[in-house]
């Protein structure tokens, strides 16, 4: 006989809760809550103009949103992420790439990917230059950053151009490095926006495996910005889909791919009298 009961309650990673930002007149995210869950793809569609980038903002510190919140479940303790500048949301674990890369141009893919993990080296120097200087665990640290720029470059394909600058890569290739620099940083949460923009049919494939990967072999959350369907029902456990900001549909990709309202709003109403 059970003597007790068992909570068997899964807390999401992240639970947005009612998020609005207004930007002057305008609402660019109206009233939004979904969930992402650890280990899990949670894609965001929408079409142009929709508030995912805004979403994203919010998430990662760049914007403070008008109200809601941004509930992080992490390790038994919950923070909401809303209002956090970008830094602390970054410390709790919270990685992005961006819609146009951002990548240091004239530092070189490996420069790239150590600069990314300066704060755990600052951590072990006990953030003194004396420190930086002599302690083991500095050179400790520096070792391992250079342990995890080795193995991100080797899992995205760059270990041939570590030494190249990253603004001489080809697109493709810096969209990769953009995606190892965020995992360098060992997220709870990986948040892609339109990671597949500019790639052709063969990197897009490649796209999709890295992205299954990063969630069956390292544990980690996906956010997932994008509009190249293929890759969105290919990968995703659940789609939402946002329209003039608004929360319009959720669930799995089978279910969005035959809603009428997420058809109607990619492709318009048909015109009065059109064939
Ligand atoms: N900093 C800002 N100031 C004013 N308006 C903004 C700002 N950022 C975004 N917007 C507006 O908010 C709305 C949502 O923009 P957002 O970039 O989030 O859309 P999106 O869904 O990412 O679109 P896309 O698919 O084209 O990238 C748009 O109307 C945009 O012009
Ligand atoms: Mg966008």
């Amino acid at each position: 006989m059970l003597g007790y009961m068992t909570d068997f309650t899964v807390f999401p990673l992240l639970d947005v809760q009612r998020l609005t930002m207004l930007f002057g007149g305008l609402t660019a995210v109206d009233d939004v809550s979904f969930q992402a869950f650890d280990r899990q793809i949670t894609a965001i569609i929408g079409p142009n103009g929709a508030g995912k980038t805004t979403l994203f903002n919010c998430l990662t510190g760049f914007y403070r949103p008008t109200s809601g919140a941004l509930l992080l479940h992490r390790g038994g303790t919950t923070v909401d992420l809303a209002g956090k500048p970008a830094h602390v949301n970054a410390r709790l674990g919270i990685a992005r790439t961006f819609q146009n890369i951002r990548l240091f141009a004239n530092m070189t893919v490996l420069e790239n990917l150590l600069v990314a993990q300066h704060r755990s080296q600052m951590a072990a120097s006990v953030y003194s230059f004396a420190g930086m200087l002599g302690l083991p665990s500095w050179k400790r640290a520096e070792r391992a950053a250079i342990e995890k720029a080795r193995l991100w470059l080797e899992r995205l394909r760059l270990v041939d151009v570590a030494d190249r600058l990253a603004g001489e890569l080809s697109y493709g290739m810096q969209r990769r490095l953009e995606i190892a620099r965020a995992m360098c940083t060992d997220p709870c949460l990986l948040c892609l926006d339109e990671p597949a923009a500019g790639l052709n049919p063969s990197e897009a494939v490649m796209l999709r495996q890295t992205i299954a990967l990063i969630r069956d072999e390292y544990k980690t959350g996906v956010l997932l910005i994008e509009h190249n369907m293929n890759v969105v029902m290919e990968i995703s456990d659940h789609v939402f889909v946002l329209d003039y900001g608004e929360r319009i549909a959720a669930g799995t990709p089978q279910k969005i791919r035959n809603d009428p309202v997420v058809i109607r709003a990619y492709l318009g109403e048909p015109e009065e009298g059109a064939a």
